[in-house]
């Protein structure tokens, strides 16, 4: 075969290359450290999950919208110490399952809790999918219908704070705003 036949390159001749030839040394190293990073990563996904302290260890149950709403009623007579915007303040005590209602297009009622205590807090909806995001911090949960989520939380900041919902809703999504308030 001559040298002009080669470059052709039919496809029944192989190209020129070098993907057959050894890999050289370098590349093996890398190809070695990226594959143990792989598994690292792989590994860190559980890992994190069980060590990170930032996934929610929460309670689920399934609950009707009205029983859920019922809950939260009860919640409020209990431990109402005021008003806000015609809306209830609830003071809970320590250690109380404390109850949120999200439902077009509020967050009801208002919580006044207490630095450095702990709660479960109870998450659900009487209407449809919301989301439960409280600002300034960054913490964002879904609220469904039909589930009671229950969050073992413990407030470590005192002040204000605002519950935004993060799923649109409605025409009124962007007026769903809800209050937390927290002493020392
Ligand atoms: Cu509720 Cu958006």
């Amino acid at each position: 075969m001559s040298e002009s036949d080669k470059s052709m390159h039919s496809g029944l001749l192989a190209v020129e290359g070098v993907w057959w030839k050894a890999i050289p040394k370098q590349e093996k190293l890398w190809i070695t450290i990226a594959f143990i990073w792989c598994l690292i990563l792989f590994a860190m996904m559980p890992l994190w999950h069980m060590r990170g302290g930032q996934n929610p260890s929460g309670i689920r149950a399934k609950v009707t919208p009205a029983e859920y709403v019922e809950r939260v009623e009860r919640f409020v007579e209990d431990y109402k110490v005021g008003e806000d915007n015609g809306f209830p303040v609830v003071e809970p005590p320590a250690g109380a399952h404390i109850y949120l209602l999200a439902r077009m297009w509020q967050w009801y009622p208002v919580l006044k809790l207490k630095k450095n205590t702990k709660y479960i807090l109870h998450l659900s909806s009487a209407d449809i999918n919301h989301g439960f995001s409280l600002f300034p911090l960054n913490l964002n949960f879904q609220v469904v219908p039909g589930y009671d989520y229950g969050l073992k939380v413990e407030p470590n900041q005192s002040g204000d704070f605002r519950i935004i919902c993060n799923e649109f809703c409605g025409i009124g999504h962007h007026t769903m705003v809800g209050k937390v308030i927290v002493i020392d």
